[in-house]
């Protein structure tokens, strides 16, 4: 009887000893082993890395700019959903009534300096800005309190060490742009392109008549003149230059947000061009900065905030 009960306690253990044994290697097999836990979360976040990257490696692409990356752009229906009303989130309206809020806007949205000239929302052939001035030590005109904020723009840039920054463009004619427009046309009809092939390809830059912000005086193409004179034009390396830099810090800070970003094209219509930038004033400038968005989303924000506060306001 006892070296039975010592058999079956023998076997008991033996039994115990295997289901242990069989439960670890399922784990193994299974992935719950924390080391290959580990492991997992490495490759998947190294895919993750190996996308961004490849974004990042797009040709040209400005990694010292910090607002051109998608990743952290801010959500624009956080701002829509924020407690219901967006207009209580956004930064320039946040403390006002609603009514307040929509004068505010309205009023913006009203002024000479929100207009949004784009592919889509073009300028008619009579267009013709008022108040059109050279800005001090330049050669092109702009609208003049846009003039007023390039030329102080340049003025600190100078105090702060970068006197090579220059206005390349300012305001254009509807004609003058209907001539770049062609020429660039042309380029590519001699090149065996199509009619319509070929005007695509030059609107990819040289916005066709009408598009363009340069109708509206309030746009600048600043440009280091060292690029210039190398390239004999504006160039995309323009944003490596501690020129550069500096624009894009401060540019906000007068009134101007540069249009066209790399990570855009497909809102803006057109290329990069980290030379063209639009006045819209110093508290939207900054506003559209800080939420780093095109003007495009931007106004459309603003026309639904301001739609928003109407409502609430009862007007
Ligand atoms: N290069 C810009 C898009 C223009 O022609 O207005
Ligand atoms: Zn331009």
């Amino acid at each position: 009887m006892k070296r039975k009960q010592l058999t079956a306690i023998l076997c008991v253990i033996i039994l115990i000893i295997a289901a242990v044994t069989v439960v670890s290697v399922t784990d193994i097999i299974g992935g719950k082993n924390p080391d290959r836990q580990d492991q997992t979360e490495d490759t998947g976040s190294e895919a993750d890395k190996n996308t961004d990257a490849g974004e990042n490696d797009k040709p040209g692409k400005d990694d010292s700019e910090p607002d051109t990356n998608e990743n952290s752009k801010p959500d624009e229906t956080d701002i829509n959903n924020d407690s219901g009303s967006g207009y209580k989130s956004f930064s320039l309206t946040k403390n006002m009534s609603a009514a307040e809020a929509y004068e505010y806007l309205d009023e913006f949205l009203n002024s000479e300096y929100s207009i949004l000239v784009n592919k889509q929302h073009k300028v008619g052939s009579d267009y013709k800005p008022e108040n059109l001035v050279i800005p001090s030590g330049c050669d092109y005109q702009m609208e003049q309190t846009a003039a007023k904020a390039l030329s102080d723009m340049l003025a600190a840039a100078r105090a702060d060490g970068y006197s090579d920054l220059i206005l390349y463009s300012g305001y254009r004619t509807y004609s003058s742009q209907k001539n770049k427009f062609e020429t660039r046309t042309q380029r590519y009809l001699n090149e065996g392109y199509s009619q319509a092939q070929a005007e695509e390809k030059a609107g990819e830059y040289i916005a066709p008549p009408g598009s363009s912000e340069h109708h509206t005086g309030l746009a600048a193409d600043v440009c280091s003149s060292k690029i210039v004179s190398k390239f004999g034009y504006l160039d995309d390396s323009f944003d490596s230059t501690e020129e550069y830099k500096w624009l894009r810090e401060h540019c906000a800070e007068y009134g101007f947000i540069m249009r066209y970003r790399k990570d855009a094209e497909d809102i803006t219509g057109f290329l990069y061009e980290p030379w063209h930038y639009r006045y819209i004033g110093v508290e939207h400038a900054k506003a559209c900065t800080e939420l780093s968005i095109t003007y495009e989303e931007y106004y459309e924000m603003l026309v639904k905030l301001r739609d928003e506060a109407k409502a609430d306001a009862g007007l």
